[in-house]
Parts: structure tokens; C-alpha cells; sequence
């Protein structure tokens, strides 16, 4: 069985682009492929955090993964920071990046170009975490959104200068992201993506939002005044968003979203994306509570933590070997 692995941040409240643009890929990988999902935490203080929001983020993550559909018995999940070789190997990545590389990563020329400041060395260095992340466990396949193909691209250069380097060591990993809804966009500026870290809460759709809530949302989510229904992310992002968010949520091709939708008005196919997602949060959200209240968490957890760590343990020992950094036999 061919290995996959993907993480999350547990920063703020996961929103429908994560779902779509992510664990909905999980959720349909995990028949066929030895599947480890983990809680990218230590990614998380990049930016700075308060602990026990941090904290609850992190619970609520992994109750939402299983909320989401994945099914403890298939996968893996475990937390990046009970697993100190995800730092060891972090360091060795980036001792193996240059700064050329992580100078040209999106989110950091973003955060630097807008002027921002308190950037911490971390945020500029955690793309090599990232690809530590994956080495360690020789992941065939990284099932992510469009955003994080570029920190993959990262982990596929720095496998192979490694395996040139030192000897065949690592796979080199593979993106997959979905054909449809590889980014989800803001409800507000459909030209931005919908983000976890973003101020106006009318521009996503939290997994945990009140679904009535979120149904005004989508009501009143930006559109255009063209005034037809078709899929044109040019000059329609709101409604090619829309689209995006009812074909994923419903397993229906946008080519007949659209010709249903034919004739038909902005307001209409609101009303069915609002519905749609409020009964998908409705759904969701009792599953959530119901994981929340079963007490499971720390036994899947600790499951998790025990499998992964016995391979994170062996690769990491390899590794040091083959750089010359253990004596001791
Ligand atoms: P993050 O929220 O940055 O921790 O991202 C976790 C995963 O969700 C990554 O695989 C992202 O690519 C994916 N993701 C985040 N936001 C979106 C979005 N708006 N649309 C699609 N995928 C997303
Ligand atoms: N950097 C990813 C994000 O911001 C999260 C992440 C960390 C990840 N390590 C990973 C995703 C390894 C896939 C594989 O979304």
C-alpha cells in the first residue's frame, strides 16, 4: 500500500476550503492508501499564539477530522509536537535549504511585501519542517490544497539533493490536490482565498458555525452583476465560488450545476448553496459532539503518537547515520 500524509494547523477554526480543499481528500484516500494525518502544531507558533485557545484548537481539530468522515481505524493521527524528530529532522532540512529557496516561498515574499513585521525566523524556516514532516515517514503521495504545492515542491528538491548526497535515503513525495476546490475562495473578495486567519467573519465558513449563521453568509456572499449563471472565475468569482462549494459538497459536475441553473437567478442558486451547507454543518457538527462526548480522543491519540513514532524513531536513526552525527553503536 502506497503511503500518504497531510497536516493542519490548528490555528483559528477550520473552514470550509480546509474540508474541501483538504480533508474531503482524506476522507476519500483512506481505503487505499496507508494514511497518516497529523496536527501540524508546531507549525502552528510560527505565529504567535495564546495556549489555551491553541490548545482547544488542536481538540477540536482532530474531533473534526473524525467528524469529517475519517475513520480511526484506517488512519493514522497523531500531534507533531509529541514527536520530537519532527524537529530534529526539521533542523537537518534546513540546514539542507538555502536561503535563496525559502526567500522565494509565497507566504513569507507576501508577509515581507505587505511590511509586516514581528516575522519570526520560524514562519521563514518552517517550509523545511514541513518537508521533515513528510521525509520522515517516505510519504508517496501529500493531499493539500494549491496554497501548500510550492512547500511539496520544497520537500521533493530537498529528498533528492538529500538521496544525491548522502544516498538513496527518501521518497520523493507527490502532490495531489482536487480537481475541483483546490481553493475554496473569501465569501467577501472571491479573488482571496477563504483563510483561517482572516478578520471578517462574513467571509468564511467556519466547520463550527452556527449552520443558521452560515447560511446568511452565503446569502450574503459578493457576487456580480453580470446576472448569469455560468462558471467564469475571471469575471465571476463569486458565483464560480459558489459553484465550486455546491459541486464538492454535493458530488454534482459544475458543467450540471449550471445547465440546471439556466435562466435561473443569483438568489436561487443562493438559497440552494445556503441549504446545502447548512445541512452539511448540521450533519457534521452532531458528529463532532458526539466524538467530543465518546471520550476517544486520547486513546486514538495515543494509538496514533505510537504507530508514527516507531517510524519517525527508525528513519531519524538512519538518517543520523548517514550523517556521520551518532558514535555510540
Ligand atoms: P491551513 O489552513 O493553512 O493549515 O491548511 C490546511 C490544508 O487546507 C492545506 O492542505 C491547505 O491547502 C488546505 N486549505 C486551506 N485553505 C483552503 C482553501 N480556501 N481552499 C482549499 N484548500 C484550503
Ligand atoms: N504547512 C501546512 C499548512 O499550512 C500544514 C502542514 C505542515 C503540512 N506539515 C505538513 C501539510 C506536511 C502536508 C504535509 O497548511
Amino acid at each position: 500500500m502506497k503511503k500518504m500524509l497531510s497536516g493542519i494547523k490548528p490555528t483559528g477554526r477550520l473552514t470550509l476550503g480546509n474540508y474541501i480543499g483538504a480533508i474531503r481528500q482524506f476522507i476519500n484516500y483512506q481505503d487505499d492508501y496507508d494514511l497518516y494525518i497529523f496536527i501540524a502544531n508546531m507549525h502552528a507558533i510560527t505565529v504567535a499564539q495564546n495556549p489555551q485557545e491553541l490548545k482547544r484548537n488542536t481538540k477540536d481539530l482532530i474531533a473534526l477530522y473524525f467528524a469529517c468522515g475519517l475513520d480511526p481505524e484506517k488512519v493514522t493521527v497523531f500531534l507533531q509536537s509529541d514527536l520530537p524528530q519532527h524537529t530534529e529532522l526539521g533542523w537537518i532540512m534546513t540546514c539542507h535549504s538555502y536561503m535563496g529557496e525559502l526567500q522565494r516561498m509565497t507566504q513569507y515574499k507576501d508577509k515581507t511585501a505587505k511590511g509586516e513585521t514581528g516575522i519570526t525566523a520560524g514562519l521563514f524556516t518552517y517550509p523545511s519542517l514541513m518537508a521533515a514532516d513528510i521525509l520522515l515517514y517516505d510519504a508517496d503521495y501529500v493531499p493539500v490544497g494549491v496554497d501548500q504545492k510550492q512547500h511539496v515542491e520544497l520537500a521533493r528538491n530537498l529528498a533528492e539533493r538529500f538521496n544525491n548526497r548522502y544516498g538513496d535515503t527518501f521518497v520523493v513525495p507527490k502532490t495531489l490536490t482536487p480537481k475541483v476546490g483546490a481553493k475554496i475562495m473569501s465569501l467577501q473578495n472571491p479573488t482571496k482565498k477563504m483563510s483561517k486567519s482572516e478578520d471578517n467573519p462574513k467571509a468564511t465558513i467556519d466547520l463550527l458555525d452556527e449552520p443558521s449563521i452560515a447560511r446568511k453568509k452565503i446569502m450574503s456572499a459578493v457576487t456580480d452583476s453580470i446576472g448569469i449563471i455560468q462558471y467564469d472565475v475571471e469575471n465571476q468569482p463569486g458565483i464560480a465560488n459558489l459553484l465550486t462549494i455546491l459541486s464538492s459538497l454535493n458530488n454534482e459536475t459544475i458543467e450540471h450545476i449550471v445547465a440546471r441553473y439556466q435562466g435561473k437567478g443569483y438568489g436561487e442558486l443562493k438559497k440552494e448553496v445556503a441549504q446545502v451547507v447548512f445541512d452539511f454543518l448540521s450533519e457534521l457538527q452532531e458528529r463532532y459532539r458526539a466524538f467530543m462526548a465518546s471520550g476517544q480522543l486520547e486513546e486514538i491519540l495515543r494509538a496514533g503518537n505510537e504507530k508514527a513514532g516507531k517510524i519517525a524513531y527508525k528513519k531519524t536513526a538512519k538518517i543520523k547515520r548517514k550523517l556521520g552525527l551518532n558514535i555510540l553503536k
